[in-house]
């Protein structure tokens, strides 16, 4: 980092920004990373380092909290995900994409050094090859947050292209973590099942039972976020967004797979408009571009990511 010793996550309270905060402070010491939201943060996140409340549509508080913090890095991940995009199109636009330009200004006028903004498996669309989805190959995405997310990635590359700013991200699969709640999600299923599961519930899923989408356990995705942030600027040879994958599964493969640990577990399927946007997106990843360039890899499969959720939830046997 350079002379710029501030990180600030904003959208901190979230699925990933409760995880990546603590790993952050972990590594760049508590006082360093400022966690930030519209919403209060978890105890942890609150008692171990400096939190703000932030509204990152508010430019001028941001550009106050820049200086006043000292700066260097900031971590975007405020946004409203694929399903509750779908039910507020309009706030998800803004949201998603004047939240990215605030913090692309910054970088580009001096203020911050380097950006991370996430984008999504979101942005293939129906007519994009289904398995082992390439890194460069047909978009035209079909939701809000899609759009939104390669409106993004677009913006990203050119805001690297036209004025150097060091803006780097990862198209993040449906991600799973046992540390905090998904916000409004396709994927947040793969999350839920597991709570219903410890708790000796059946699970009635909103996605059916043959849908496949590709997934990533949290620990890995934290890795892949900092591994990114901290690879030479020379590796990071893609500027709009890399494909990064950890495995990939369907509802049942997911039962049958929570069913080794707890054998009376049962799911059930009720489709509702979720399947829609599902069906839209890949099945599998290709992330040979993530591998190559900078060193990703997954360190989970399905059945250790399985294993190590039930341990962590206080998994009961049956
Ligand atoms: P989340 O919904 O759990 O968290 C988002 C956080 O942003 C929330 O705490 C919310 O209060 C905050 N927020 C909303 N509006 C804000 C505003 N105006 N100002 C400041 N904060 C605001 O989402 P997440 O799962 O942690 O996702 C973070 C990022 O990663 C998003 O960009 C999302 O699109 C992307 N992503 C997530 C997944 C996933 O599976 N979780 C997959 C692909 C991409
Ligand atoms: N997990 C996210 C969602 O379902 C993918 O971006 O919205």
């Amino acid at each position: 980092m350079a002379s710029k010793t501030g990180i600030l996550v904003i959208g901190a309270s979230g699925q990933i920004g409760t995880e990546l905060v603590m790993e952050l402070r972990s590594r760049y010491g508590n006082s360093n990373v400022v966690a930030s939201d519209l919403k209060t943060a978890s105890k942890e996140v609150l008692e171990s380092g400096p939190f703000e409340q932030l509204d990152v549509m508010d430019r001028d508080r941001l550009h106050q909290l820049v200086v006043q913090y000292n700066i260097g890095e900031v971590y975007l991940l405020a946004a409203l995900l694929s399903a509750t995009a779908e039910q507020k199109v309009m706030p998800a636009w803004n949201l998603n994409m004047y939240g990215l330009f605030y913090v692309l200004e910054l970088a580009k006028e001096g203020f911050i050094d380097k950006v991370y903004w996430p984008s999504s498996i979101a942005v293939f669309g129906p007519n994009t090859p289904k398995q082992n989805t390439p890194q460069s190959t047909i978009m035209e995405p079909s939701t809000v947050y899609g759009i939104s997310k390669l409106a993004g990635e677009r913006w990203c590359e050119y805001y690297h292209n036209r004025y150097g700013v060091d803006v780097r991200s990862l198209r993040y699969p449906g991600l799973i973590g046992y540390k905090s709640n998904p916000g409004g999600g396709t994927t947040d299923y793969a999350v839920d099942i597991f709570h219903k599961a410890v708790s000796g519930q059946p699970f009635e899923c909103f996605l059916s039972e043959n849908t496949r989408l590709p997934m990533m356990y949290m620990p890995d995705a934290i890795r892949a976020t900092i591994g990114i942030m901290e690879a030479p600027s020379d590796k990071v040879k893609i500027r709009s967004s890399y494909n990064v994958s950890g495995f990939d599964f369907t509802p049942t493969e997911l039962a049958e797979e929570i069913q080794k640990h707890i054998s009376d577990f049962s799911i059930s399927y009720k489709p509702d408009f979720r399947q829609a946007i599902a069906d839209g997106w890949p099945g599998s990843i290709d992330d040979s571009s993530a591998r190559a360039d900078w060193g990703w890899q997954n360190e989970y499969s399905l059945e250790a990511m399985t294993a190590d959720m039930l341990s962590h939830l206080g998994q009961t046997v049956h």
